[in-house]
């Protein structure tokens, strides 16, 4: 059995949990939403980066085998230095998945709907220059989206006309394949295909991320645990209301005697 610190700059994570949860539950997790500071996407580079640092190391204090970074932007920014300061630690973190959107794209055009700081950060663009040049990324920022999702406005008029004008250039492209490069997107789903139709594919790497999760903790030897995970929530913002929000975004929600919940100023 190992303990599992995933950590995000709000609830975006919980898309990854959710994903863990339904493929490795005999573990215990330790989720943390950094959501008194959420959005990460428009911070600068260096906060980014010392923020998810200090949320790390917290996590390891605490007796996590494992971490995973279930944020695009503080990967991007911080998953070196995470490594740098806790060598013994397994760290996976997420990236939008724009290799498998190439491979899979039919004409080659793929959108990439990620925060500013993911979009212009070294990490991403590094990667991008491996990819093969007959594919065109048109890349656009959610600008606003997260505090939406937040908010809990994830099915919301609001959050469908912002989220239809930033989709705009990506249809005008022409794109069939979508990267949601932010943990936060998948919750906007049903908004998407309402706005996009079912015609265009949506990339998502949760499941891949929750693979290499998997291979990390058995090469630690770790065994699973014979009773049903706990779930510890951590919440910078309102503890109770993270705890709201697991009962209605994870699936299955977890029976009570599983889940705990705090309010951490950190
Ligand atoms: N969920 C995060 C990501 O995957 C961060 C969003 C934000 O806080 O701006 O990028």
């Amino acid at each position: 059995m190992a303990q599992i610190g995933v950590f995000d700059s709000g609830i975006g994570g919980l898309s990854i949990l959710n994903e863990a949860l339904r493929q490795l539950p005999k573990n215990h997790y330790v989720y943390f939403a950094d959501s008194a500071n959420a959005p990460y996407g428009e911070r600068s580079a260096e906060w980014i980066a010392q923020r998810s640092l200090k949320i790390c190391q917290h996590l390891a204090t605490i007796g996590c085998d494992a971490i995973v970074v279930a944020c695009n932007t503080a990967t991007a920014e911080a998953i070196r230095k995470i490594r740098e300061a806790l060598p013994n630690i397994p760290i996976i973190g997420v990236e939008p998945g724009i290799k498998p959107a190439a491979m899979q794209s039919q004409n080659g055009i793929v959108g990439v709907l990620a925060t500013e700081a993911t979009l212009s950060s070294d990490k991403f663009n590094a990667l991008l220059a491996t990819l093969p040049q007959h594919c065109r990324f048109v890349k656009q920022a959610g600008a606003g989206l997260v505090p939406l999702i937040e908010a809990g406005k994830t099915h919301t008029i609001e959050t469908q006309q912002l989220l239809a004008s930033h989709l705009k250039p990506i249809q005008e492209a022409g794109a069939d394949t979508l990267v949601l490069g932010c943990t936060h997107y998948p919750f906007l789903n049903p908004l998407i295909e309402t706005i996009l139709g079912k015609q265009i594919k949506v990339i998502d790497t949760s499941e891949a991320v929750v693979r290499q999760l998997g291979r990390q903790i058995q090469e630690k030897a770790l065994v699973d645990s014979k009773t049903p995970y706990q779930l510890l929530l951590k919440s910078s913002l309102d503890g109770k209301k993270l705890h709201n929000r697991v009962d209605q975004l994870i699936n299955p929600s977890p029976v009570d005697h599983q889940i705990r919940s705090e309010t951490l100023t950190l």
